[in-house]
C-alpha cells in the first residue's frame, strides 16, 4: 500500500497491514550509490521514535501567521533538515480568536453558531495549510488547551473536547500539543492525580477515536509526575518541566531533572524537556522578535547533545528565516540524530563522575553505546571513565560523533579532555 517517489524520497499510502516490514531502499547519485534496510512498523503505538520537527513558539509567539509556518515547511525541506528526520510543523499558541488582544485580527468570535472552533484571520485556510505541509511529505501540528482559554488568552477547549477533536483530524493534523494553562479554573489549586489525569484521559479517548494518527503532546509542566501516566491516559510525549525559555541559563539542571524520569522512556513514550531553542530565538520574557541564542556555541553541542542521549522529543523553535550553518551543523548531524532516534527508545543513565562532571550512557539497539562527557565546570577538565563505570569489557572502537570521525580504539577506560561547559561525544562499538 505504499509508493516511494524516487525523486522526492517521500513515501505516501496508506499504512501496511500490522507488523514489521523491511525494505531496502537504494540512493544514487553522481558519487555512487548507498543501501539500507528500513523498519517500516505498522500498528497501534504512535511515535515509536521521539518526534521531531519545529514549533513556532520561540520565534513568533502572538505574531504566528499562515504564511510563516508555510514557509517553515518549505525552509524545513530546503535546508535540508527534513533529509535530518524533521518532520512535524507545529503551530502553537495564538491561531484561534481571542477575546481580546493587541492586534485587531486575532479578536473574534470564538466559535460559529454550531461550536465550530474559528481560526483567526491570519489563518485563512487550515486546511489549505496541512494540504502545503503534507504535499512536502512532513506533517503538521496544532495546540490548544483543555481550559476556557490558552495561555496568551486565546480560545481554548473546555467543553468542546470531541468538536475540536473531530475539527483537527479533518483538517489533517497529526500532532496535537495539550496545554493546561487555564484548567486550573475547573480543578481549583492543587488538583489531585486523578484531576491532573482527566482532561488529558478525555482528550486521548477522543483523539483514538478519529480515523486519523494524531499523536497527543501533553503540556502540563511535570504536574503529579506525568511521566508516570503520561502514556495511560493516551499520550506520547509529556512536557517534564515549566517553560525552557526562561531557563536558557540552566540548561544542564533541567536536563538532569528531566533524565531522572528514564524508566519511562521508551517507544510511543518520551519525556520532553522543551524546544531546541538556538539560531535566532525571541526572549520567553518578552516574547519580542528574534535575536541571536543567548546559549553560547559550546552549549549548543551540550544542549543536543543531551536531548539526543536523553531520546528527547527534538523540536527546534528558532526563526527557521534566519538558519546560518552553524545552527544547521548543531539540529542536522546524522550521527547524533541516530542516537536520539534509535529504535530501542532508551534514556541514557547519568553517571556522576565529581561535582562538576558526568558521564551519560546510552544503550543502543545494535549493542554499541553512546557516550557523553559533559563537564560543567568554568575551566577545561580531563574526564576519565572506567569500563566499570560504562559497562564495557573487552577492546571498542570509537567514534567521534560531532566531528564524525573514527578515532581509534580503547580498552579500559576513556580520558578525554572537555572544555568547560562543553562536551566530548562518542559512541562505542566492540571490536570483534
Ligand atoms: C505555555 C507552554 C509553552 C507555550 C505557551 C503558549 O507556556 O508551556 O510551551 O505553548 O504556553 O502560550
Amino acid at each position: 500500500g505504499l509508493t516511494l517517489d524516487p525523486s522526492s524520497g517521500i513515501i505516501r499510502g496508506t499504512a501496511p497491514a500490522v507488523g514489521t516490514h523491511r525494505v531496502t531502499i537504494t540512493a544514487t547519485n553522481a558519487r555512487g550509490s548507498a543501501a539500507a534496510e528500513f523498519r517500516i512498523v505498522s500498528g497501534a503505538t504512535l511515535a515509536l521514535t521521539p518526534p521531531m520537527g519545529w514549533n513556532h513558539w520561540y520565534a513568533h509567539y502572538n505574531r504566528v501567521t499562515d504564511a510563516l509556518m508555510r514557509d517553515a515547511a518549505d525552509v524545513m525541506v530546503r535546508s535540508g533538515m527534513a533529509d535530518a528526520g524533521y518532520q512535524y510543523v507545529s503551530i502553537d499558541d495564538c491561531w484561534m480568536n481571542a477575546p481580546q488582544h493587541s492586534d485587531p485580527l486575532r479578536v473574534g468570535p470564538l466559535r460559529d453558531a454550531q461550536g465550530n472552533i474559528l481560526p483567526n484571520t491570519h489563518f485563512p485556510s487550515m486546511r489549505g495549510l496541512t494540504d502545503h505541509i503534507h504535499a512536502l511529505g512532513l506533517k503538521a501540528g496544532i495546540y490548544t488547551s483543555p481550559g476556557r482559554l490558552t495561555c496568551a488568552g486565546f480560545s481554548g477547549t473546555l467543553g468542546h473536547e470531541e468538536q475540536d477533536a473531530k475539527q483537527f483530524a479533518a483538517w489533517g493534523f497529526d500532532f496535537l500539543k495539550y496545554d493546561w494553562c487555564s484548567y486550573t479554573e475547573v480543578t481549583g489549586n492543587n488538583p489531585d492525580r486523578a484531576a491532573l489525569r482527566k482532561p488529558y484521559e478525555i482528550m486521548g479517548k477522543v483523539l483514538a477515536s478519529q480515523d486519523r494518527d494524531i499523536v497527543l503532546n501533553l503540556c502540563q509542566y511535570g504536574m503529579g509526575n506525568v511521566w508516570e501516566w503520561g502514556a495511560a491516559v493516551g499520550g506520547q510525549c509529556w512536557r517534564t518541566a515549566g517553560d525552557l525559555g526562561f531557563e536558557l541559563d540552566r540548561i544542564f539542571e533541567v536536563a538532569l531533572q528531566n533524565a531522572e524520569h528514564r524508566a519511562w522512556s521508551g517507544p510511543g513514550s518520551w519525556n520532553d524537556p522543551d524546544y531546541i531553542q538556538i539560531g535566532y530565538v525571541g526572549s520567553a520574557f518578552t516574547g519580542g522578535e528574534p535575536t541571536p541564542t543567548p546559549v553560547p556555541p559550546r552549549m549548543q553541542y551540550v544542549y543536543m547533545s543531551l536531548w539526543s542521549l536523553m531520546a528527547s522529543p527534538l523540536f527546534f523553535s528558532g526563526d527557521m528565516n534566519r538558519l546560518d550553518p552553524f545552527t544547521l551543523n548543531i539540529l542536522c548531524n546524522p550521527e547524533v540524530i541516530e542516537v536520539n532516534q534509535d529504535p530501542l527508545g532508551q534514556s541514557a543513565a547519568m553517571i556522576p563522575l565529581d561535582e562538576e562532571t558526568f558521564v551519560m550512557v546510552k544503550e543502543m539497539e545494535d549493542g554499541s553505546k553512546a557516550v557523553g562527557f559533559f563537564n560543567r565546570d568554568e575551566i577545561d577538565r580531563d574526564l576519565t571513565a572506567s569500563w566499570s563505570v560504562l559497562g564495557l569489557q573487552g577492546t571498542h572502537t570509537l567514534r567521534d560523533l560531532w566531528r564524525q570521525k573514527d578515532i581509534g580504539t580503547a580498552a579500559g577506560s576513556l580520558t578525554y579532555r572537555v572544555p568547560a561547559r562543553g562536551v566530548m561525544f562518542v559512541r562505542v562499538r566492540p571490536l570483534h
